[in-house]
């Protein structure tokens, strides 16, 4: 490990450290107006959400690292206390990098990125047409850390009204695949949320075992990673001995359309994910018997299939 005090280090090596380890980071698309009525538009990724009650947001315009000087936007909710955040999708990406370029402060920014201003129903900034995840928001208070370049300008904001387009859900959700969002990390680097989207079941409302309490010869396999001991450790309940007894004697008994023993098959049913398949195939099998038992657990994991990746799981115990 490298360790570092930030005062030992300059600015823009903290700055790189930032970016680097606290990503990837999501992207306000921060529509605001001055008092003049000029329309800004700025992508800024020190940015999150922090409450739903009321709906809390806060972005960070901060000092410009060249000369210290404060951006459009800040002047901006500083005048106006309102703005409206967008949500940037991968179709508008490049659009929103070009509204981050330096444009004096009497050009929209709208005009310069090409993106198309729409009236806010609540506030005076446009919305952008483009963005399917809008927020019209009201700046609550700013609150600012130096300075210096870089110095960071938090704009704390409750949301008052969201826009979001209708077909971006499924099951009641957002879905990660149907927004496509993108979200910022180090360097020119960016990254595509739907090309990464996996599930994680949440604990909330479970006793869970935890780590701790996985069987010791479950945490000491070398097929298992660290995430499938915690997916284990996310269990309620550990199955008991006569429960693993009957799993075996069913899969044992039953019956499989074009199934195949042996080694060669089970080869076959792993590169499929077929992890039924796999246990079976190798039930007769003594060679290998720990490893291959085990593989079929990793591949049910995958398929999140719990009660068939404890049972198996738990069968190996006494063997070496
Ligand atoms: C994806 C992306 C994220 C950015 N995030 C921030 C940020 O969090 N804070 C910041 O001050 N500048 C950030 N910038 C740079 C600002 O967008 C840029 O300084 C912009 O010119 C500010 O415009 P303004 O002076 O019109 O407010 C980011 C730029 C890009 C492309």
């Amino acid at each position: 490990m490298l360790h570092y005090e930030p005062k030992d280090l300059s600015v823009p090596e903290v700055h790189r450290l930032l970016l680097g380890g606290v990503a990837p980071r999501p992207i306000a698309l921060a529509s605001t107006i001055s008092k003049d009525g000029i329309n800004n538009l700025s992508p800024f990724s020190f940015f999150n959400a922090f409450g739903a009650n009321p709906p809390i947001v806060a972005f960070s315009p901060s000092r410009r690292g060249r000369d210290s000087s404060l951006k459009d936007t800040y002047n901006n909710l500083v005048e106006t206390r309102e703005c409206v955040i967008q949500a940037v999708t991968h179709s508008m990406v490049e659009q929103v990098s070009l509204a981050s370029a330096e444009f004096s402060h009497d050009i929209d920014e709208f005009v310069k990125s090409g993106l198309t201003p729409i009236d806010s129903d609540l506030v005076k900034p446009k919305r952008v047409k483009e963005s399917p995840f809008q927020m019209e928001c009201k700046v609550l208070e700013i609150k600012s850390y130096g300075e210096e370049g870089v110095s960071a300008n938090l704009a704390i904001c409750e949301v008052i009204k969201f826009h979001v387009a209708e077909d971006l859900f499924t099951n009641g959700i957002i879905d990660p695949l149907k927004i496509d969002l993108v979200a910022r990390m180090s360097g020119n680097f960016y990254s595509r949320s739907s090309a990464g989207v996996f599930e994680v079941e949440k604990p909330i409302g479970k006793k869970c075992i935890g780590y701790d309490q996985v069987p010791e010869h479950i945490r000491k396999s070398e097929i298992y990673s660290a995430n499938d001991l915690g997916k284990f450790g996310n269990s309620e309940s550990i199955p008991e001995e006569d429960e693993v007894k009957s799993f075996f004697q069913k899969l044992l008994q039953a019956k499989i359309d074009d199934f195949e023993e042996g080694q060669e098959a089970f080869l076959r049913y792993q590169r499929l994910n077929e992890y039924r398949k796999m246990l079976k195939a190798i039930l007769n099998i003594s060679e290998n018997r720990k490893m291959n038992i085990e593989l079929s657990v990793k591949s049910a994991l995958q398929n999140n299939d719990m009660d068939f990746a404890w049972k198996a799981a738990l069968s190996v115990k006494h063997i070496k």
